[in-house]
């Protein structure tokens, strides 16, 4: 069986790990090709060392730009590197331009496309990442659902048939890296002068927050005032617009610094009090070290965090104070996300299925 991986940001190469190996482990002949929709190594190359993720075999070096130029220069190079390797299955990754170019790309040359992370909806059609997930999910061979709720959503939309559910392959590689930091400590306690448990760690990074700057400098200003410091792990779309707009992120209990490789990001998820994010993936990391989670947003995919209290929702500043200095919400052993053995799973479907 011959299956390629098309990635191209942060989050697809974290779950590209697990899958990766899954395919090495079962003898499967695996072609991962990167869109270069994330370019700079600590958004890019850092997962690949750290996760062991064998150096992509194709690099189509697009880089950044508006939605239909970035996603239309993928669409015009995959068509000949699937056609060169004719796989039997195209594997995409989640909900980014990369994703859907692939998908798009893959089934108009009738190459059988699976969509890992399918089902997933926000029912926010603002967003990118609402678009990209819906029209791939219709669009693939093969929905592979982390959740039974992603699995009630496919069914709702007509698409049980093709639908399956595998589980998260995020769970898959957070316990590896947890199991292998082995209480190794945050390098942000020495960098910063911080204490375990005595500050916040933040990502924020979604359009729908950066992109307005009154919405920005909200944001911004309430991190600035909670009660403890706020390490911000400032993605470059934030940098770059907080700057355009003479925001400054710095202020108050505010530290900005740059993104963490993933196994420092999950040393600092654990010696963090708290997590204020916007990331789909840090909402289910928190949840799955059991850090309580603020989401600066006003819906989420992954509702089981917050129907299980580790996950609150908070737009305004208010809303973000309270919800950070909650109580520590009550402990739980639902696993809503799987066992941790899905990529396993995801890889036999694809060669049951191969035709
Ligand atoms: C993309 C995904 C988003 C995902 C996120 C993870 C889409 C529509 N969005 O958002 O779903 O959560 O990745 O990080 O696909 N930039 C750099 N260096 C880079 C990459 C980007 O400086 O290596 C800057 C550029 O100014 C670029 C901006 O960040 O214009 C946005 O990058 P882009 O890839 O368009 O989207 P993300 O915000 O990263």
């Amino acid at each position: 069986m011959k299956m390629i991986s098309v990635v191209g940001a942060r989050p697809q190469f974290v779950k590209l790990a697990p899958i990766a190996l899954a395919a090495q482990t079962a003898g499967v002949e695996h072609v991962i090709v990167h869109t270069g929709q994330h370019y700079d190594p600590m958004l890019s190359d850092v997962f690949f060392e750290d996760l062991g993720i064998p150096a992509p075999d194709v690099h189509l070096g697009v880089g950044s730009g508006s939605h239909g130029v970035q996603t239309g220069s993928m669409l015009s190079s995959l068509d000949a590197v699937f056609e060169e390797h004719r796989p039997n299955w195209v594997l995409v990754y989640g909900d980014t331009n990369s994703t859907i170019a692939a998908a798009l790309s893959a089934v108009k040359m009738h190459i059988p496309v699976a969509h890992l992370e399918a089902g997933l909806r926000s029912f926010n059609r603002r967003m990118p990442e609402e678009h990209n997930r819906v029209l791939t999910d219709h669009a693939a061979d093969l929905c592979l659902a982390p959740t039974q709720v992603a699995m009630e959503h496919l069914a709702h939309e007509g698409l049980a048939e093709r639908s399956l559910l595998v589980g998260d392959v995020m769970t898959d590689v957070l316990l590896r890296v947890r199991d292998e930091l082995s209480d190794q400590p945050s390098v942000l306690l020495d960098e910063l002068g911080l204490a375990a448990g005595g500050f916040y760690l933040a990502t924020i990074h979604r359009a729908e927050n950066t992109d307005d700057p009154a919405r920005l400098a909200q944001i911004v200003q309430g991190l600035s005032v909670l009660d403890k410091p706020v390490v911000l792990l400032a993605h470059p779309r934030i940098v770059a617009k907080a700057a355009e707009h003479g925001i400054t992120m710095s202020a108050g209990s505010l530290i900005s610094r740059p993104p963490l490789a993933y196994p420092d990001l999950i040393a600092a998820v654990l010696a963090s009090s708290g997590v204020v994010t916007d990331s789909g993936g840090l909402q289910k990391e928190a949840f799955l070290l059991r850090v309580p989670c603020t989401t600066v947003r006003s819906e989420t995919e992954w509702v089981e965090t917050v129907e299980l209290g580790w996950n609150v929702l908070a737009n305004s500043s208010a809303e973000i104070a309270a919800a950070v200095t909650r109580e520590r919400p009550s402990d739980t052993d639902a696993a809503p996300y799987g066992d941790g053995h899905a990529a396993a799973r995801v890889v036999q479907v694809l060669i049951d299925r191969a035709e």
